[in-house]
This record gives C-alpha cells, structure tokens and sequence, in this order.
C-alpha cells in the first residue's frame, strides 16, 4: 500500500549521503508483554558530532522501512542539533530493514509480534539502553532529555511514545503524522481528492483529465492479448504481461495509482532522494511531459503516460525494465500492508471528483482480501481510538503535529491547537514532512515558519531560553 525505502543498495546513493551514523545493535525482548523470553537484534544510529555532555538526545522513531533512508531525509534533526548540543539517533521498526526476528520470514505467523505497542516499547528498551550505554545513568535520570522526532507513520509513533511514555520522551515533534486516519474520523474520499488538487495546482486540470481517462484505456487494453503485449513493450515491463489476468491488472492499476501518491507527497520545490530519486517538482515535471505529448488516441495516450511516468520510474536513468509490484526501493510495502490490515486499517476510496479510477471504501472486501493474503483479520476498527485517545488528545502534553497542507495525508492530521501544550502548525503550501528536511535555499516561509516553531517547543521543553 501506500504510506509511507536502503541502506547502500546502489552504491551513488552512498556517496550522496552527508549524515554518517555508528550503526548499533540492542537485544530487544521479541515479545514486551508476555514471558516469552526471546530477544532479536534491533537496529539503531547514532550520530555524536554535535552532542555535548548535559545535551539532549533526539530521537527519530522510525517508520515502515530501512532506517538509513529515514536518517537521510531528515536533514531538519541534524541542522538544529549544534544549537542544543545534542546527540542523535535513528531507531529502526522492527520487522523492517534489518532489524528482522524472523530473518525475510513471509509466513503471516511470524507477523504476530508487529503492532505498535511492540515498536514503542522497542524504542523505551533503545533509549534505556542508551542511557546505560553511553552515558552510564540509569533510566529516570532526567538530566538528560530524550525529544522524539518522526515523519509519517514515525510521526504516529513519536506522538504515541510521548502519550504512552510521557517519563520517558520530554516531547515530540510529529510531522505529517495521520494519527486520526481512522474509521469514521476522515471521509473516505478525503485522500485522493487532496492528490487531485496538487495535480491540477502543479500540472493543470489538463494533466488531471488525461490521467481520469487513462483509466478505461488501461482496463480496456489489459482484457486483450494484443493490448497486454502491447503494454508490455511500449511500457518496458520486466515480465510480460502476455497472460495477465484481471487480478494482475489490479496490481498495475494499484502500482500506477501509488505512484501519484508517492509524488504528490514528494513535491518538493527541490530535488530529492527519499522514495525514488525525484526531480524538483515531480508532479509538476510530470504533468508537463504528458502535456508536451501530443495523444490523439487511447493507445498513444498509453504510450505517452508511460513515457512520463519515467520521470517517477526512471529518473536516474539507470533502469531497465519496470515491474509493477512495488514502487520504492526500500519500504517495506508488504510488511505495511500487514500493519494496514490488522490495525492501522485507513479507509480510502476514489470518486468521479478525483482523477483515480472510481473505487468505493468496502470493509468486507479489505477484510477478505487481508484473510487471503496474511490469515487475518483486522481488529475491531476502532482500536486505534481505544489505544491512542481519538480525539480526546487534551489529556496529553508536549506534541508538535505539523501538516503540510498539499500532503495528502493531512486529511488525517491533527490540524488545530489542542491545548497550551498539544500544538497544530500548518504549512500551506507544505508536502510529506517538508520540515524535517534540511534547510533549502528553495524552502518557503511556511516551512520556515514552521521549523522555527518546533525549535521553539523544543526549547521550551527543554526550559532553554
Ligand atoms: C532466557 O533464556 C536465556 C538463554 O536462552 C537463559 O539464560 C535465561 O535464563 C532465560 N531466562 C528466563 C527468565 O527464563
Ligand atoms: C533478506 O533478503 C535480503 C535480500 O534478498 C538479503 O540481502 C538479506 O540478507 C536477507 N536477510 C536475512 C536476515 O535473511
Ligand atoms: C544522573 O546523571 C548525572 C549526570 O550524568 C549523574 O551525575 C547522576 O549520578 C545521575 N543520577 C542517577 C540517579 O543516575
Ligand atoms: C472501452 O471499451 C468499451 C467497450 O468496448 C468502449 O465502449 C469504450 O469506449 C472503451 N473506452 C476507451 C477509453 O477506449
Ligand atoms: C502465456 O501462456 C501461453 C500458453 O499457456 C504460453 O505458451 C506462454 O509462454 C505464456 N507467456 C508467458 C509470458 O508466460
Ligand atoms: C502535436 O500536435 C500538433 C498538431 O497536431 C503539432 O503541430 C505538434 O508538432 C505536435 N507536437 C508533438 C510534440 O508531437
Ligand atoms: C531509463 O532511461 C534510460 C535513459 O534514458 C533508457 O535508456 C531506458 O530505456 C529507460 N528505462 C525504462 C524502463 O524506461
Ligand atoms: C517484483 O518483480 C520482479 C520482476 O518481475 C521480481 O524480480 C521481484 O522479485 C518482484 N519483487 C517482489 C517483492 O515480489
Ligand atoms: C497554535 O498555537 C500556536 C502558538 O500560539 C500558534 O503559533 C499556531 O499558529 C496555532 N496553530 C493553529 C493551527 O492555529
């Protein structure tokens, strides 16, 4: 699905990275709250260059994918660390990038220790482990504060560890964090729309309606052999799609339609490696291609959406063939799609008002298919709330929930002031947690804006002035 990708998988990619981390491991109970006694190794980063003795420590919880890919796209931790002395860390998921009980296990039983509970307890065993560690005190030692810091689902997480640990994080800075994307809190419709509307803002509505159309064109093509074969070449598809059955055309179809999420959320006014190596402006760069191209027919329009999808697919220019199976390199798609299953259920659908093919939220049909893929069924939908408070955050202290308001995750983002201490900023023209970016000379005032707002949370957390 969709959410929320590396280590040194290719090597440029390394030779690009500016943040250097000693990379540790801690023994880390496989299951916190039975008496199961078995431990897996879970990774984490640490990075000293700027930390002082007496400084706090900033840690980034991290999301559904390699730790490493996280630590170089949260440029924000490392530009504001030399102003507190602090040390910073990166804690990998468990059951993503190495951090794996179960090794690249796929059977669903091996899944049972992946719920969010387990992760935030990780991350209470990291940061105790840290204090014994590395700076020789005992857990409780409050004179050296730990901050929370994540993006995304890291952001749900950040935001979690301080409501359920408040003695152990001082504060959390939870940017783009959907933590009410949940059952009944956000229409269904909200998330495309958002999409749409950077398209038509970025590319014009005449991107949006070619991409509306291309939908039929795509269906129609995948029920003919000759269309499939055709597809297969014009869109240099790794395998061929010469027997592809309805279901596969689903998968292509779901592939396409993550791949106009995945830019939409990485629209940055500058160019980035987080998902995929992207251009400045991705959607915009896009939509400028496919409107150069002149399609005068359905097959035409087909060839021309696949030749600037490249923009997405194939921008370093280093890739042969595309297989629609997944559309980063290193997120862990299917492990997600476990936790999207049992309890991080997101209801989404698309209307005649987006440019997605049309497709109603059906809970049955999400349950089912969840049942085939992994032997499970979600829990009551509306665990979430029951775990993490819904609405009622005023019980709670110390969070900075930003939203970029062209994200299209904001729709599940806490967007107004809770309480004196439970802020909302919003950043207009913000995308997927613009602000735990490094600092660009093509970075807007919103952002700016919003930066210095956490610094001033933090600061005042901190009880720094
Ligand atoms: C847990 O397992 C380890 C090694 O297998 C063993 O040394 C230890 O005594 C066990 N602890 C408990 C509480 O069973
Ligand atoms: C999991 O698979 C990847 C890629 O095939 C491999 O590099 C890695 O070593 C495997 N990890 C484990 C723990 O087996
Ligand atoms: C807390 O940390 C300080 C500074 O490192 C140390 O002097 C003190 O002994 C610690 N207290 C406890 C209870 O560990
Ligand atoms: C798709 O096929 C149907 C039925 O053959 C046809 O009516 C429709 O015009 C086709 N749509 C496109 C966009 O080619
Ligand atoms: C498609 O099916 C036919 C008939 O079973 C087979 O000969 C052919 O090799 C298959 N093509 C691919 C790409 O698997
Ligand atoms: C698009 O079509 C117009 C008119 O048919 C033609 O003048 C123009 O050269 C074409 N552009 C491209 C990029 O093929
Ligand atoms: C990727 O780009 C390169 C360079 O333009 C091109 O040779 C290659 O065919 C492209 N690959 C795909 C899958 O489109
Ligand atoms: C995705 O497809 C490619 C080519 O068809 C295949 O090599 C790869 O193993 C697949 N990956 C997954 C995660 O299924
Ligand atoms: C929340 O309160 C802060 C501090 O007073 C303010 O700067 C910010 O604009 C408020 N946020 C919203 C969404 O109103």
């Amino acid at each position: 699905m969709i959410l929320l990708l590396f280590g040194c998988t290719l090597l440029w990619t390394c030779i690009r990275s500016e943040y250097s981390f000693d990379v540790r491991l801690a023994d880390v109970p496989l299951d916190h709250f039975s008496t199961l006694n078995k431990t897996f190794k879970l990774r984490y980063l640490v990075n000293g260059q700027h930390h002082v003795k007496g400084g706090p420590v900033f840690l980034y919880t991290g999301n559904e994918g390699n730790i490493f890919m996280f630590a170089q796209n949260t440029g924000f931790i490392f530009d504001i660390a030399p102003v507190f002395n602090a040390l910073i860390v990166f804690v990998e998921h468990r059951y993503y990038g190495e951090s794996l009980p179960f090794g690249n296990s796929t059977k669903s039983e091996d899944f049972r220790f992946l719920t969010t509970s387990q992760a935030l307890a990780d991350f209470v065993y990291v940061i105790d482990e840290l204090r014994r560690t590395y700076f020789g005190t005992v857990l409780g030692n409050d004179t050296l504060p730990f901050v929370a810091f994540g993006g995304s689902y890291g952001g749900m997480l950040a935001a979690w560890l301080r409501m359920k640990y408040p003695h152990v994080v001082i504060g959390a800075i939870a940017s783009s964090a959907p933590i009410w994307y949940s059952k009944d809190m956000v229409p269904c419709e909200k998330f495309y729309e958002i999409i749409t509307g950077v398209f038509d803002k970025f590319g014009t509505t005449q991107c949006t309606d070619i991409v509306k159309g291309s939908w039929e064109i795509l269906r129609n093509v995948t029920k003919i052999a000759a269309g499939r074969t055709f597809l297969t070449v014009s869109w240099k598809m790794c395998s061929s799609l010469e027997n592809a059955t309805e279901d596969d055309a689903d998968k292509l179809i779901d592939w396409l339609s993550d791949i106009y999420v995945n830019m939409a959320m990485t629209n940055y006014p500058y160019p980035t490696d987080f998902i995929v190596p992207l251009p400045a402006y991705p959607v915009k760069t896009f939509c400028d291609k496919l409107i150069s191209l002149n399609s005068t027919d359905p097959k035409s329009t087909l060839e021309n959406l696949g030749k600037a999808l490249e923009v997405y697919t194939n921008y370093t220019g280093i890739i042969k063939c595309h297989s629609f199976n997944s559309t980063s390199r290193n997120l862990g798609e299917s492990i997600w799609d476990y936790q999207a299953c049992t309890e991080l259920v997101m209801p989404m659908c698309s209307t005649d008002k987006d440019m997605f093919e049309t497709q109603p939220w059906d809970q049955k049909k999400y349950s089912q298919e969840c049942f085939k893929r992994f032997g499970v069924s979600s829990r009551r939908p509306d665990w979430m709330v029951l775990q993490y408070g819904g609405q009622n955050l005023k019980y709670f202290s110390n969070i900075v929930f930003s939203n970029g308001m062209m994200d299209p995750w904001s729709c599940g983002g806490v967007k107004t002031n809770i309480s004196s201490s439970i802020w909302a900023v919003s950043i207009a023209d913000g995308v997927h947690h613009s602000d735990l970016r490094n600092a660009d000379a093509a970075d807007t005032n919103y952002v700016i804006e919003a930066r210095k707002f956490h610094v001033m949370a933090i600061r005042k957390w901190l009880n720094i002035f």
